[in-house]
């Protein structure tokens, strides 16, 4: 497949990094203004208290019968309930995911002059380094600092890798492995929530375009804050593709929104786990039955926190829409059917957080 160009549907990036949220944060007493969030964004609760109830779930056995069918019943009760949840025992080496956390921290660690020569491009695909938002049209930024890559399909990935940092050294090659190692792993949990809502083992891999589906990887790195209850290190959103894997270090800051209990809960930093939350797609596919959970990270005066995302997308011409097979008379299709490059001008719109309310029936 032909990797798309690079000035397809997307919002207005930047070329320029006008200031970096990391210089701010040695320098600044106070927080900048145009970080100051309306009062209803801020954060409500500590990007350290932690939430116990989130599901950690053990993928050992995945392989054997009865194992497995333990692990899709708690996937399935994670995804109705929760739409965020923790994996263990998931089989990513404990040293891949320590080399990747090394890699970006060397990354953003270089002078800003160095980052620069990596930043978005204006009018471009949101791929590249950016420093408070990769969006030219934002009025109020985010305290954060970060880098986005495409990653699959892989022709995608070798149109691109000329563009990736060249420094570290063992970056781009660590961001390879990386990328092939999580691309695993989301087929084997495309699975699992596949037949955790009765379909065949490879129902939504197929419906999001197979090994046509695209990756992007995303770093964020969130310096410390002199005045962190006014600001928040990523605003509220829900991640408009599959699911996301995430990988945090021990810090903390990730948050859900529990809707339920109208409530922020705070994701426990657990060493070695990964964190799934369910994106659009997922909610759109089952019918609503899964929920795309909103969430947002949480910034803190004392350390810095390190996050790497990777984001499962379905290729832009998959025909997506609730799943024939889980509609009946009793469950009427609540969405319409779309393909994503009508989807991805809706999210980049920013009219509403929750972007598949355009596609209600
Ligand atoms: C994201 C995201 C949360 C975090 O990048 O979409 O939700 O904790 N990140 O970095
Ligand atoms: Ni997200």
């Amino acid at each position: 497949m032909a990797p798309p160009a690079i000035a397809e549907a997307g919002p207005d990036t930047r070329r320029v990094v006008p200031m970096s949220v990391m210089k701010l944060s040695d320098d600044a007493a106070d927080l900048p203004e145009k970080f100051v969030k309306s009062l209803g964004e801020r954060p409500t609760i500590a990007h350290n208290d932690y939430c116990k109830e989130i599901p950690v779930i053990s993928l050992k056995g995945i392989e054997s019968e009865s194992e497995r069918a333990r692990i899709v019943a708690e996937v399935g009760y994670a995804c109705a309930e929760w739409g965020i949840f923790q994996i263990v025992d998931h089989g990513v080496p404990a040293e891949l995911m320590k080399s990747m956390m090394e890699n970006t921290l060397g990354f953003f660690k270089l002078p800003l002059d160095e980052k620069v020569k990596y930043a978005t491009m204006p009018g471009g695909f949101p791929v590249g380094y950016a420093s408070g938002s990769h969006r030219a049209d934002d009025d109020i930024l985010d305290w954060r600092e970060l880098m986005v890559h495409r990653c699959l399909p892989k022709a995608v990935r070798e149109n691109d890798i000329s563009i990736w940092p060249e420094k570290p050294e063992t970056y781009r090659k660590t961001l390879v492995e990386y990328s092939d190692t999580m691309g695993d792993l989301v087929t084997s949990l495309l699975g699992l929530i596949s037949e955790s809502l009765g379909l065949p083992t490879s129902y939504i891999k197929n419906a999001v375009g197979g090994d046509d589906a695209e990756q992007k990887i995303l770093f964020n790195y969130y310096p410390q804050c002199p005045q962190p209850d006014m600001t928040l290190g990523l605003r509220s959103h829900t991640d408009y593709g599959t699911i996301t894997v995430l990988q945090q270090d021990d810090v903390g800051g990730l948050q859900a929104y529990k809707e339920d209990r109208d409530k922020w809960v705070t994701v426990e930093p657990i060493p070695g786990a990964l964190v799934i939350n369910l994106g659009d797609q997922i909610q759109i596919l089952s019918n609503a039955k899964y929920c795309s959970v909103e969430h947002q990270a949480v910034v803190n005066s004392n350390q810095t926190r390190l996050s790497l995302v990777t984001f499962a997308n379905p290729s832009s011409t998959s025909q997506m829409g609730p799943a024939p097979e889980l509609l009946s008379e009793e469950n009427p299709a609540k969405y319409r059917s779309y393909t994503m490059k009508e989807y991805l001008p809706i999210c980049f719109a920013k009219k509403t957080k929750k972007h598949y309310d355009a596609l209600v029936i």
